[in-house]
């Protein structure tokens, strides 16, 4: 366990990359289309890659907030926001190998179906946030470390559901890297937590009150609905979202017996 936040960005930069060069040379792209694909989860491949790619527009309004101005995050964030937006592109070559459809100018189409209502209320977001400065820091932690790990869940199941061993290479690399992600997110959580009780109270308020998964607001409810669903489909997938997940969650400050991600899950995974 860390005892400062410099200490965890410390650990942070001393990670090297998965995705060096090298390995990404070393991948077979040219055999992309030589396995099958399980269509079900081509929607998927697309929405990671979108989501990923909203990393630069989450980045971008991070820098506003107070938390963005915190020194720690902030050095984190330059190196982070690079990563993922690496992991949307080599999505996108993934998609391109395997013939699906993805223009040259993915990126604009993607931003483009970003709904005004979400930027609309990310703008108020901030000006929410304001009044509660440095207490609001636990929050954005939480809030990315629930992200992170459901993304790297998220990548564990699809690399084995999807059956396609070149996708479960590229998949294994950006588990590693969202894998750290998850570990400095939690880690700088759990110190911002540890701070103070009303840090503590205002997180699981927010979080529980306002949490839904990853990519949902910039993309519509039922694409991410379909998502949650193709990856952690019923008993066994609500299991794992609540061992590697929740559980997880609950380890934090503040957060015992913390089950509202659970409970905001089981619907969608429990659907019929
Ligand atoms: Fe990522
Ligand atoms: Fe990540």
């Amino acid at each position: 366990m860390f005892e400062t936040e410099s200490e965890v960005l410390a650990w942070y930069e001393r990670q090297p990359r998965a995705l060096t060069r090298e390995f990404i040379d070393s991948i077979p792209w040219r055999e992309v289309p030589d396995h099958a694909l399980n269509p079900a989860f081509i929607p998927v491949l697309f929405y990671m890659r979108d989501v990923e790619y909203f990393t630069d527009i989450y980045h971008k309004e991070m820098l506003r907030t107070p938390t963005g101005k915190d020194p720690v995050i902030l050095k984190f964030m330059d190196r982070w926001s690079v990563e993922e937006l690496q992991h949307a592109e080599l999505l996108n070559r993934f998609l391109a190998e395997a013939d699906l459809p993805t223009g040259e100018k993915w990126q604009d189409e993607a931003r483009a179906k970003i709904p005004w209502r979400y930027t609309i209320e990310n703008y108020f977001m901030d000006w929410f946030t304001r009044p509660f400065g440095r207490h609001f820091h636990g929050v954005h932690m939480v809030w990315g470390a629930i992200n992170e790990i459901t993304t790297l869940q998220g990548y564990r199941r699809l690399a084995d559901l999807a059956g396609h061993p070149i996708l479960k290479t590229l998949l294994t690399a950006i588990m590693q890297e969202e894998s750290i992600h998850s570990n400095f997110y939690w880690s700088i959580a759990r110190l911002k937590l540890n701070q103070a009780k009303f840090s503590r109270d205002l997180a699981r308020f927010i979080v529980g009150k306002f949490w839904t998964p990853v990519g949902q607001g910039a993309k519509p409810e039922h694409e991410t609905n379909y998502v949650m669903a193709a990856l952690f489909r019923g008993s066994s997938g609500l299991d794992h979202f609540r061992r590697t997940v929740s559980n997880r969650i609950e380890g934090l400050p503040g957060f015992d017996g913390f089950q509202a991600i659970t409970e905001r899950v089981a619907p969608i995974l429990q659907a019929p």
